[in-house]
C-alpha cells in the first residue's frame, strides 16, 4: 500500500511540467522539446492513472478523459513542430499552462485528498 510520502512523485513532476512549458514559449527554442513535453505529460498521466486503478478511484474516467485532452492536444502540437511561430508557441504554451494549473488545482487536488484518506484507512 502506498504511503502518504509517496504523494511527492506528484508535485515534482508538475513542476518538470511547468518547466517544460517554459521551455516551449523561449525565443531560442529546440524542437525536442515538443517531444520531450509529450513523453514526460504521458509518463506523469500513466502514473496517476495507474495509482488510480490501484485505488479504484471513483472518478477515475473523468480524470483519464481530462488527461486524453492534453495528449491530443499535445498531439497536434507535435504534427509540424518546425513550423510553430514565436507567438503561436507562446499562446499554445498560455493556453496548456492555464489548463494545467486549472486541473492540477481541480481534479489532481481532489484525488490526492483520495490518497491521502485512503493511505490513513
Ligand atoms: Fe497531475
Ligand atoms: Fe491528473
Amino acid at each position: 500500500m502506498m504511503k502518504t510520502s509517496e504523494l511527492i512523485w506528484q508535485d515534482a513532476q508538475h513542476q518538470t511540467l511547468f518547466r517544460l512549458l517554459d521551455d516551449l514559449r523561449r525565443e531560442e527554442f529546440d524542437c525536442s522539446v515538443i517531444h520531450q513535453l509529450r513523453l514526460y505529460a504521458d509518463h506523469h498521466f500513466c502514473l496517476e492513472e495507474a495509482y488510480m486503478q490501484e485505488l479504484q478511484y471513483p472518478k477515475m474516467m473523468q480524470h483519464i478523459q481530462a488527461h486524453n485532452r492534453f495528449r491530443e492536444e499535445l498531439g497536434q502540437l507535435s504534427r509540424d513542430p518546425d513550423n510553430l511561430s514565436h507567438q503561436i508557441r507562446t499562446s499554445l504554451s498560455q493556453f496548456l499552462e492555464e489548463w494545467l494549473k486549472r486541473h492540477i488545482f481541480g481534479v489532481d487536488k481532489e484525488f490526492e485528498a483520495f490518497v491521502l484518506a485512503s493511505s490513513r484507512k
